[in-house]
């Protein structure tokens, strides 16, 4: 069994959460690094000394000894980034979104095929254990068929800092840009992948974030199961507070919000600095790290998941899966459900890797992260129009999706 090579592409704070996960795989060897800073390729190369490092992605993309790409660069370069990784012949997993426009994730799927190379759209909370044991108990039909999806979630994601570039929507910044993925790949995966329509409204209501900071959607699936999803980034209430074992897991602290809060509002506050700290090598990356890498389940970025069947609801606990049904409430441990979450992130690069290297089907690839990215679009399209809009580009989950995984038993 052979590593697959990988190289990163951006060494940012997306970038820098997946470092862990790559770290802990023996299947993995991360052989090289892009960036267009130079104190974060210095910190990469201390920290990986065996790593090549490149001040473009060109130049990763001509390393021979690179055989994929994980590209974490801010989304206005993900189409870009893809299509000539592509064209080296390089197999890429990129970060959500996939790209900011319908066009540019067309083209990339065209360069995938045209190259004959795997492209997986990663990195949303579909991967996460919780999640896929849902959807495989959802499709065992034991508590009969799935009638609703429900998502809420309440996070800090406007508090944390930004570059000018995430403060732009054109260029893919925004909540429904960065965080809808979550919560669409989410929703489309349980509910089997194929929504027939959307009809959502947007909020900006800080007036010191140029950018929506929240999200309610209505989904609807082409057999009628209705979903609703919504996110809030403002901070104020954090969804870590819904459980008992969350209020210390958010990333700031109530006081910490408070703090940052004022500091924008005074126009004192150093975003530039405060994000370089937190990523690689920067002096909060590990205490910034910590939050999104413990073992329990708290109702984080992606939120709290509630699927109503016929004869139950499921919802995510602690290490599992609550299962409410004619009998009572069950709390299940899942299979995996107190690995930390950089165990559970490894889901993707697993995905890659027996692509790659065992011809296995990859299941999230370009035409489901289209399809996930035309939901994101079609939420602000009909913030925009005040009106329903019908998709046109969605995929099905694919059969024989995670049939490995077994199906959580009450
Ligand atoms: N899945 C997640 O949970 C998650 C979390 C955070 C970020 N992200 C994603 O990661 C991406 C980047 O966001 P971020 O918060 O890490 O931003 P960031 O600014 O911290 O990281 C981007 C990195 O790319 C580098 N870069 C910029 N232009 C480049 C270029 N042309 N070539 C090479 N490197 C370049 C920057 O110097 C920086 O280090 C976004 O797509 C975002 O949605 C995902």
């Amino acid at each position: 069994m052979r590593a697959l090579r990988i190289g990163m592409i951006g060494i940012g704070v997306g970038g820098a959460e997946i470092l862990p996960a790559m770290d802990s795989m023996e299947s993995i060897e991360l052989v090289a690094g892009a960036d267009l800073v130079p104190a974060t390729l210095a910190t990469f190369r201390a920290r990986y000394p065996e790593a090549r490092t490149y001040p473009s992605a060109r130049e990763l993309c001509e390393d021979a000894d690179v055989d994929a790409v994980w590209i974490a660069t801010p989304n206005r370069f993900h189409a870009e980034h893809a299509i000539l990784a592509a064209e080296h012949g390089k197999h890429i997993v990129v970060e959500k979104p996939m790209a900011t426009t319908l066009a540019d994730a067309a083209r990339m799927v065209e360069a995938a095929e045209r190259h004959g190379v795997k492209m997986l759209a990663g990195h949303t909370r579909a991967f996460t254990t919780p999640i896929r044991a849902l959807r495989r108990l959802i499709e065992s039909g034991r508590y009969g068929g799935l009638r609703a999806l429900n998502i809420w979630s309440y996070s800090d994601w406007m508090l944390r800092p930004r570059t000018p570039d995430e403060l732009d929507v054109a260029q893919g910044g925004g909540i429904p840009f960065r965080q809808g993925p979550h919560q669409v790949d989410t929703v489309r995966l349980l509910g089997g992948g194929m929504l027939r329509s959307v009809r959502a409204q947007v909020g900006q209501w800080m007036p010191e974030r140029p950018i929506p900071g929240y999200y309610s959607a209505f989904l609807e699936f082409e057999n009628g199961v209705p979903a609703t999803i919504a996110h809030n980034g403002y901070g104020y209430f954090v969804g870590a507070e819904l459980v008992p074992w969350g209020a210390d897991k958010a990333i700031y602290d109530v006081d910490r919000r408070v703090a940052i809060r004022g500091a924008m509002r005074a126009g004192t506050r150093d975003e530039a600095r405060e994000k370089q700290e937190i990523r690689i090598g920067g002096d909060r990356e590990k205490e910034y790290f910590a939050s999104v890498s413990q073992a329990a389940w708290v109702p984080e970025d992606m939120g709290l998941a509630i699927a109503s069947l016929d004869r139950a609801d499921v919802r995510q606990s602690r290490h599992g899966l609550f299962i409410h049904d004619d009998a009572g409430k069950h709390d299940i441990e899942i299979a995996g459900g107190r690995e930390t979450a950089v165990v559970q992130r490894r889901a993707e690069l697993e995905e890659l890797y027996r692509a790659v290297v065992h011809g296995a089907p990859l299941w999230h690839d370009g035409r489901w992260g289209m399809a996930t990215l035309e939901v994101c679009l079609a939420m602000m399209q009909s913030a925009r129009e005040r009106r329903e809009i019908m998709l046109a580009h969605q995929v099905p989950v694919p059969a024989g999706y995670d049939a490995d995984m077994p199906i959580p038993k009450a």
